[in-house]
């Protein structure tokens, strides 16, 4: 199976951004991507058109809506919290083995590339005793990291590669999407990281739309070896 799961040093750094870029790439080689946000929170029926979810459909070409939506999005919750709390504020609590096991099964159809794209940082709670941290080892699927150039990113990325190489997870890439407020440039922030990651490839992404050449570069990294 050809699969990737795109996680992050924390919440809104980029995975949706970088997944549909990545999704772009595989499309561009001629491939048939998929792609599953399997938990999102801050949805809502009013705003889903311009959810993580449905940003990941069009780019896909399919049209989003409630049932497209929740084939690649079972879990929605309306606080925009982190899973666990949001399920809790909705007298839920998510059973991370339902969600590994939609995950495998998204990962089945060998002719397709599946693009997971998690929520929140790596260890973000899913419930009272697991992380997304758990979620991924249990797929054996690469990971790709995706980080900001935020004052602070370094060690927030450096810790999320400790976490990540703690469970054995193998890190494609990480990819350094640039942060609205950036003290220097993405490649500046690549440089300090590569000090402590010489094993790992590290990408850097402008702001702005990504042109072809840099989404191919992007969906390179998921069948790395
Ligand atoms: N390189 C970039 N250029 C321009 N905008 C970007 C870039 N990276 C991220 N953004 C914007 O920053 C915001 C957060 O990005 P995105 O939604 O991809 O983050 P996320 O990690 O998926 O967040 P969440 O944890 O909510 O899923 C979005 O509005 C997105 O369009
Ligand atoms: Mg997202």
């Amino acid at each position: 199976m050809t699969g990737i799961f795109i996680t992050a040093s924390g919440t809104e750094v980029g995975k949706t951004y970088v997944t549909a870029a990545m999704i772009r790439g595989v499309l561009l080689k001629g491939g048939s991507p998929r792609a599953l946000k399997p938990i999102i929170t801050g949805f809502s029926p009013e705003t889903m058109m311009t959810s993580d979810s449905a940003i990941l459909l069009n780019t896909l070409g399919q049209i989003p809506c409630i049932e497209t939506i929740g084939i690649i999005s079972p879990w929605r919750f309306g606080p925009p919290l982190s899973p666990d709390m949001a399920a809790a504020f909705e007298g839920e609590e998510i059973n991370h083995r339902a969600v590994i096991a939609h995950s495998l099964g998204g990962l089945e159809d060998t002719a397709k590339t599946t693009l997971i794209e998690g929520i929140g940082g790596v260890m973000v709670p899913l419930n009272k005793t697991t992380t997304v941290l758990d979620w991924i080892e249990a797929l054996k699927i690469p990971a790709i990291l995706v980080v900001g150039s935020y004052l602070g990113t370094i060690s927030h990325t450096l810790t999320a590669i400790n976490a990540l190489k703690s469970r054995d997870i193998p890190i494609n890439g990480i990819v350094i999407s640039e942060s609205e407020e950036s003290p220097v440039p993405p490649e500046l922030t690549k440089t300090s990281i590569l000090n402590f990651t010489l094993d790992i490839n590290v990408l850097t992404l402008k702001r702005g739309q990504p042109d072809d050449e840099t989404c191919i570069l992007l969906s390179d990294l998921i069948t790395l070896d």
